[in-house]
C-alpha cells in the first residue's frame, strides 16, 4: 500500500501544497468527487495519475447541487474508507473542506449559471438548480486547486459537457477529461447511490443499460430514432421504472437530433426505481 494521502481541510493548506509542487515544476490533476468512492471513481484517479505528476481528489458533498427534496442529508459519507482507497491508488492529496462554510463562507453570494444547448432539458428539466450548484462548486474547485487537468466520469455525461463548456467559457487554464463509465458485471453503471437499491430493485436495475444499448444498436443500424426511443421508453416502464427521460442528443453539443446523420449521437436516460434515481448514457 502506498502512503496515506495528505488531507487538506482549508483552502490555505491546499494552496500551500500545490505551490510546493509547482515550485518543483510538477503538474497537477484534480478528480472532483462527493466521496462514497467506488471503482468508477478509482478509474478516474488512475487516469489522473497517468496525466499528471500529482493527483488531488476532492471530497465534498456539495449542498448547492441538491434540491430540498433530494438526498443531501442521507447521501453516503464514508470518509475513512475513501481515504484508505485513495492510499491504494497513491493519490497525493485529499481536498476535504473541514465544513460547508470553508466552501461557502458567511455571506456567500456568487453563483455560476450555465446556459446554452448543453443545458437544454435532460437533467436540467428535472433538477433545475443542479447545474448551477455543480458549476459553482466546480469553478471554485478549479480556482482553489489550479490543476492542469480535471477528470470527470462520462456516467454524468451532461455534467461533463456543462463543466467542459464552463472551463472554456471562463478561460480556465486546464483541460477537462472525460473517463468511460465503469459498470458492474451485469451492466449497471457504478454509482454511489446504488447502495439505496433494495435487492429486488438491484436485480431490475441493469435493464436500464440493456435497453439503452439495444436502442443504440438499432439506431446505429439506421432504424428511425423516434420509433426506437418510443420502444425503449416502453421497455423501461414495463420493467418497473418511472422514466424521467430517454433521449438522443448530439454527443458534443447535446442539441436534440432527428437522425443518425446529425451525429455523433449519445443516448441518455434517467429513471426512478423505487426511491432511487438512476442515470446512464451510451454512445451510438
Ligand atoms: O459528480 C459529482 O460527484 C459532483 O457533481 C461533483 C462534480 C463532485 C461536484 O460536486
Amino acid at each position: 500500500m502506498a502512503g496515506r494521502p495528505q488531507v487538506a481541510k482549508t483552502v490555505t493548506a491546499l494552496r500551500r501544497e500545490v505551490a510546493r509542487w509547482r515550485a518543483a515544476r510538477e503538474t497537477v490533476a484534480l478528480v472532483p468527487t462527493m466521496g462514497a468512492l467506488h471503482e468508477g471513481h478509482l478509474s478516474l484517479v488512475r487516469l489522473a495519475r497517468r496525466r499528471a505528476d500529482r493527483v488531488i481528489v476532492s471530497i465534498f458533498v456539495n449542498p448547492a447541487q441538491f434540491a430540498p427534496s433530494e438526498d443531501f442529508s442521507t447521501y453516503p459519507r464514508t470518509f475513512a474508507t475513501d481515504v484508505a482507497m485513495l492510499a491504494e491508488e497513491a493519490a497525493d492529496l485529499v481536498w476535504a473542506p473541514a465544513n460547508v462554510s470553508v466552501m461557502y463562507p458567511d455571506g456567500f453570494a456568487t453563483r455560476i449559471v450555465p446556459e446554452g444547448p448543453a443545458l437544454a432539458g435532460l437533467e436540467d428539466a428535472f433538477r433545475p438548480d443542479f447545474f448551477k450548484g455543480v458549476a459553482t462548486v466546480v469553478a471554485k474547485l478549479f480556482i482553489q486547486a489550479a490543476p492542469d487537468v480535471a477528470v470527470f466520469g462520462e456516467k454524468d455525461y451532461q455534467q461533463l459537457r456543462v463543466v467542459t463548456r464552463m472551463a472554456r467559457d471562463l478561460d480556465l487554464p486546464l483541460k477537462v477529461i472525460g473517463a468511460p463509465t465503469v459498470r458492474e458485471p451485469d451492466g449497471l453503471a457504478m454509482s454511489s447511490r446504488n447502495v439505496y437499491l433494495t435487492p429486488d430493485e438491484r436485480a431490475v436495475a441493469p435493464t436500464l443499460h440493456r435497453v439503452l444499448s439495444l436502442c443504440a444498436k438499432k439506431i446505429a443500424e439506421g432504424r428511425p430514432i423516434d420509433t426506437i426511443l418510443a420502444e425503449g421508453r416502453e421497455a423501461i416502464e414495463r420493467a418497473g421504472f418511472v422514466l424521467d427521460y430517454l433521449e438522443a442528443r448530439h454527443a458534443e453539443t447535446l442539441m436534440p437530433v432527428g437522425s443518425i446523420k446529425d451525429g455523433p449521437l449519445r443516448l441518455l436516460v434517467a429513471a426512478k426505481l423505487g426511491k432511487t434515481r438512476l442515470i446512464d448514457n451510451v454512445a451510438v
